[in-house]
């Protein structure tokens, strides 16, 4: 594992002290509401299980997933739904959890597809975000770290659907994508 890694790039305490300023943003934006917290499967599942316990507003928490990488390392800009929500948006305040934005593709087809719904809010949370989003025009409310354009993986992001469980955010060494 060590030598597939160039280098920590966001520590474990980075990540949970970054994540404490969030929850305290969210729960002062959404005084008084409830929020459906959506997070993005697979990649999101540490950031939403760490937000979400540091948060304080009344929530409900479901699941998507996504793809739009696959096993590679690029973007293919094909979003496809491997599973859908079971909550009705009609009327709720929906907030997207993302491990990371990288092109945007996948955040601006989804929050799209999500608006048509009836939701009465839709807003993003993302731990991570890449130079390249910023190209896309979505609004993120909520970024944890932007980060520059190196292929990360741990808390939550995959390559080749390894390195998830690590608990920091480190930069993959190139030998291992053949780079
Ligand atoms: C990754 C990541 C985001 C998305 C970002 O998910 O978790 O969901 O790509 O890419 P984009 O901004 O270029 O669209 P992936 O499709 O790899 O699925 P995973 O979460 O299951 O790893
Ligand atoms: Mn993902
Ligand atoms: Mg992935």
């Amino acid at each position: 594992m060590g030598e597939d890694l160039c280098k920590i790039l966001i520590t474990e305490d980075e990540i949970s002290s970054r994540l404490d300023e969030l929850a305290a943003a969210i729960d002062r934006d959404y005084e008084g509401k409830e929020i459906l917290v959506l997070g993005i499967l697979k990649g999101a599942v540490m950031v939403m299980a760490d937000l979400a316990r540091k948060m304080h507003t009344p929530l409900t928490m479901d699941w998507m997933a996504v793809s739009s990488y696959g096993s590679g390392t690029k973007s293919s800009g094909v979003v496809r739904i491997l599973k859908d929500l079971e909550t009705d948006l009609e009327g709720k305040h929906v907030l997207i959890v993302e491990d990371i934005i990288d092109s945007g593709l996948t955040l601006s087809w989804l929050k799209a597809n999500l608006e048509s719904r009836g939701p009465a809010s839709v807003e993003i949370a993302t731990l991570l975000r890449k130079p390249d989003a910023t190209t896309v025009d979505i609004h993120v409310e909520y970024v944890g770290f932007d980060i520059p354009n190196e292929f990360v993986v741990g808390y939550g992001l995959d390559y080749a659907e390894k390195y998830r469980n690590l608990p920091f955010v480190g930069t993959l060494a190139p030998h291992v994508y053949g780079g």
